[in-house]
């Protein structure tokens, strides 16, 4: 069987999307970046078929296998990239258009020389604050605590983001990496954000 690496610096995927553009209707839109296996994008596509789902992720094996899924289950209101979640979100979604962002157990990069791939940074909360709806909200989940305590940092820089309760993590999120994190008992830390002005 091909080995599906686990693990690609995001540094290293640079080709931009310049040329494409999301539908112009009313429709909401919600970004999962780093979908991994998919089972979040899939379920959360079936419950919302009035929005456009759309994922992103730098492994590209990944994203041929989910496509296959995505065609046979006919979710035909999902799109899937292969690339870096950073500048999808830079060359594709108007500012003020995305509805939500999700992002669920991002590569955690421990090694100091590593954080500056991690997907969340100064830069690109900056970014999302453009591209969000005014109302619109930024999930996170992480089981690692260092990072899930970085990650909160870098929104106190922003006035315009508050942290929110939100039931949404109760009654419609589960991924594969959450299922690994409830499975060997560690907690999983979630957290969702809501651009505010
Ligand atoms: C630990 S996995 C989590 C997968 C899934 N969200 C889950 O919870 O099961 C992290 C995923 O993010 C992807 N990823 C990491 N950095 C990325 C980036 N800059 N843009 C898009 N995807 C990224 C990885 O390829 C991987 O699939």
């Amino acid at each position: 069987m091909k080995r599906v690496r686990t693990h690609t610096n995001p540094l290293n995927i640079n080709h931009r999307f310049n040329s494409l553009s999301l539908p112009q209707d009313n429709k909401e839109i919600d970004i999962e970046i780093g979908f991994g296996k998919g089972d979040f994008l899939i379920r959360w596509a079936k419950q919302n078929p009035n929005h456009h789902v759309i994922g992103i992720d730098v492994r590209k094996p990944i994203v041929i296998l989910l496509k296959k899924k995505l065609e046979q289950e006919t979710l035909t209101h999902t799109s899937i990239f292969h690339g870096n979640g950073h500048y999808f979100i830079n060359d594709v979604p108007h500012d003020n258009s995305i509805n939500r962002l999700f992002i669920f157990h991002p590569d955690p990069w421990l090694k100091t020389k590593h954080h500056k791939r991690r997907i969340i940074s100064h830069d690109f909360l900056e970014l999302a604050l453009k591209k969000l709806k005014i109302n619109g909200k930024i999930y996170i989940s992480t089981d690692v605590k260092a990072l899930f305590d970085d990650i909160n940092k870098q929104f106190q820089a922003f006035k315009t983001f508050k942290a929110i309760n939100d039931s949404f993590w109760e009654t419609s999120y589960q991924t594969h990496w959450s299922l690994f994190t409830q499975k060997d008992n560690r907690v999983c830390l979630m957290q969702t954000y809501e651009k505010i002005s």
